[in-house]
């Protein structure tokens, strides 16, 4: 593997899980094996658990972590081609990408979508302009349409929790105020198909994900129904795809309260963070047994960790 876009860069999906397992339970075999080199996380967007997960994951490695937020502590980066940078753009990714290059090892990239154009938000043009000019391997923490550390987080703490080999999963759709991307559903479900969950979705009618990530999936638009005998319910707003970017407040009974977990198997409850309470979940919800969303947190150390010695060491 020589970058980690999505979680197609990644072979044996099985023997992946496992080793971030290892790693987890066997934290001091993988300590300071990469002393003298430097990680650039390079944060164009808000983070608390990328943030920190990647630094404690760094450190972990004997990385030295060096941050970078774009517009706030550096010059502001132009991606376009070609262009005459006559506007507010100072440099261009063409020089960025090769000079960090210069300074670190390896790096990370967080790239919220603009959810104004599906069009060039599929393009990921931030994270892909990292990769195409970069000379060393990078990763994503979150692009325009990926969001693959948290997926293969969560594909990690289902299994740790999951009492079957193939258990029911349900993706639900959860009310938010604010247009949210479609990064940690689209690698969700990616994560779910690779594993051979059985997987469906809940969502309201206009709220379907991209068509190519849904594809063969059932999609559920009466909620309480697809709540039935499920094992894992996992939360997400995700804006209109098909209205791109749109919100509705039309649908804040698709809340996730205990009346609805009731129809489940027991289920344990999911949820990437940060996540508003009694909006998308009620508190009884989060806070209950059931609810795994610090161990989810917890996990990302280890993935991240994992992610980066593979990259390095193969770079
Ligand atoms: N889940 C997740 O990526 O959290 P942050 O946005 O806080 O990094």
């Amino acid at each position: 593997m020589k970058n980690f876009y999505n979680l197609n860069d990644i072979k044996d999906i099985n023997q992946s899980i496992d080793e971030i397992l290892d790693i987890k339970n066997n934290i001091g075999k993988y300590q300071k094996i990469f002393d003298d080199k430097i990680i650039g996380l390079i944060f164009f967007n808000p983070s608390l658990r990328t943030r920190m997960s990647t630094y404690k994951a760094s450190k972990n490695l004997g990385l030295e972590p060096f941050f970078i937020n774009i517009s706030n502590n550096t010059w502001s980066l132009e991606f376009e081609d070609g262009k005459i940078m006559d506007s507010s753009n100072v440099e261009h990714i063409k020089d960025a990408a090769r000079v960090i290059s210069n300074y670190c090892d390896i790096i990370g990239v967080r790239s919220f979508p603009l959810l104004k154009s599906k069009e060039n938000d599929a393009e990921d043009q931030i994270i892909k302009s990292f990769i195409k000019y970069s000379n060393i391997p990078v990763f994503n923490m979150e692009s325009s349409i990926a969001h693959p550390l948290q997926a293969l987080t969560d594909l990690v703490t289902i299994k740790e929790n999951s009492k079957v080999k193939k258990p029911k999963v349900l993706l639900t759709w959860a009310p938010h105020i604010k247009p949210l991307p479609h990064a940690v559903p689209n690698s969700f479900v990616r994560a779910m198909k690779k594993m051979n969950f059985d997987i469906s979705i809940a969502n309201p009618k206009g709220f379907d994900l991209d068509p190519t990530i849904s594809k063969g999936l059932k999609i559920n638009n009466d909620q309480l129904d697809a709540f039935k005998g499920v094992d894992f319910v996992y939360a997400k707003n995700w804006s209109s795809f098909e209205n791109y970017g749109k919100v509705s407040s039309n649908y804040n009974d698709w809340i996730v309260d205990e009346k609805k977990m009731a129809k489940t198997n027991n289920a344990k409850f999911m949820h990437c963070l940060p996540i508003r309470r009694n909006l998308v979940a009620t508190d009884n919800v989060i806070d209950s047994e059931q609810s795994l969303i610090i161990d989810q947190s917890e996990n990302r150390t280890y993935t991240a960790q994992y992610i980066i010695k593979k990259l390095l060491k193969n770079g």
